[in-house]
């Protein structure tokens, strides 16, 4: 059958580089993009981490720098875990004020002050010596309601540092309510808590453990959601709100992007995603495998969660791809600096008047 007079054809929008950006109906920034950083106690140069090529744990000094790139880049912001050289059964580490991720969130508000956005992940598992995210019970479970209160001890601790935001990445019940009722008593009511609403027990944190050292025996199935659960996630956000929380998240990404699009869905505040080190190692191998396009998967992975109503993520590759939007952001034809780099496609004159 040929198509006759007046037929509607979708592709006519995807005609021209120029067209298609006029029509896409998301974009991503430099500001939506958040970067994860290591922090470890009583390293002496940057440590690279095999499962994730291309990122490091880092001393003080390269994080101090790395930060600044991240910033001149445009990034929306720091997300700092920390990697104690000690680790007991409660996590004294976490709360301590000299504690390696204490001592990091302060450095960088030293360094950078307001001009970004510092965060601190609040979590006890890479300050036990049992790798849990809370406090043992007598039976090995994880108590739930004394780990609230390490966390309102670590969400103050933190905020004195010198933290703008608190990511609630734990998945104890009430948590959100015990840290904003905390931060409120201590004078801080102005730092913000992001909750990690959804956050599945998940295979895609793999890379993650060998970043933080982890301890773990075993898994967290006992906080962290059931993969099969999607429901669930709408309860979850539900509590986080009636506890205070400024921004929420769905964790990890790209499997869970059905629960991003509902909680985006009828979130009435900010809603981030986490591209956990599983789909940043997924991408980065099967590229040195030569099977992907590497540049190409991370935009498009990335692109997914905006489309799925993402406001901002959380990415190890922000920096990278900060800078790789800025630099297609430069003016093109005669107004472009000598030295700049080449145009991307999208940025190529075509036809008349260029
Ligand atoms: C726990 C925490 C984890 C991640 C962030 N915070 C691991 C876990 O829950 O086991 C994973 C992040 C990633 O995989 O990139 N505090």
């Amino acid at each position: 059958m040929t198509l006759v007079p007046g037929t509607v054809r979708p592709r006519r929008l995807r005609t021209t580089p120029a067209l298609r950006r006029l029509v896409s109906e998301v974009r991503l920034h430099p500001a939506d993009l958040v970067l994860p950083m290591f922090i470890k106690e009583s390293l002496t140069e940057p440590a690279p981490l095999s499962g994730m090529p291309g990122v490091v744990q880092h001393t003080l000094e390269s994080l101090l720098t790395a930060a600044e790139e991240a910033v001149a880049a445009g990034v929306g912001g720091l997300m700092l875990f920390g990697i104690p050289a000690h680790r007991d059964e409660i996590g004294s580490q976490a709360d301590a004020p000299e504690g390696i991720l204490n001592q990091a969130i302060r450095e960088l508000h030293d360094r950078l002050g307001d001009s970004t956005v510092i965060m601190g992940d609040l979590c006890l598992d890479e300050f036990t010596s049992h790798g849990h995210c809370g406090v043992l019970d007598a039976r090995g479970g994880v108590d739930n309601d004394a780990t609230l209160e390490r966390y309102a001890a670590m969400a103050v601790a933190q905020a004195r540092a010198g933290a703008h935001v608190l990511g609630l990445s734990g998945m104890m019940d009430g948590q959100v309510r015990a840290c904003r009722e905390a931060l409120d008593l201590a004078g801080y009511s102005d730092v913000v808590i992001m909750g990690y609403t959804a956050k599945y027990a998940s295979a895609f944190y793999g890379p993650f453990r060998e970043a933080v050292d982890s301890e773990l025996q075993g898994d967290r199935r006992a906080y962290q959601q059931d993969p099969a659960n999607g429901r669930e996630a709408l309860r979850e956000l539900e509590l986080d709100l009636a506890e205070g929380a400024d921004i929420v998240m769905v964790k990890p990404g790209l499997p869970y992007l059905d629960v991003l699009a509902e909680v985006a869905a009828s979130s009435p505040v900010p809603v981030w995603t986490y591209q956990v080190s599983g789909e940043y190692a997924m991408i980065e191998f099967a590229a040195a495998a030569g099977a992907i396009d590497r540049d190409r998967a991370i935009e498009e992975s990335l692109i997914a969660f905006k489309r799925a109503g993402a406001d901002a993520i959380l990415t190890y590759w922000a920096t990278e791809v900060a800078q790789r939007l800025t630099e297609a952001q430069r003016p093109t034809g005669a107004q472009r600096p000598t030295g700049a780099q080449n145009p991307t496609e999208v940025q190529r004159p075509t036809g008349a008047g260029q």
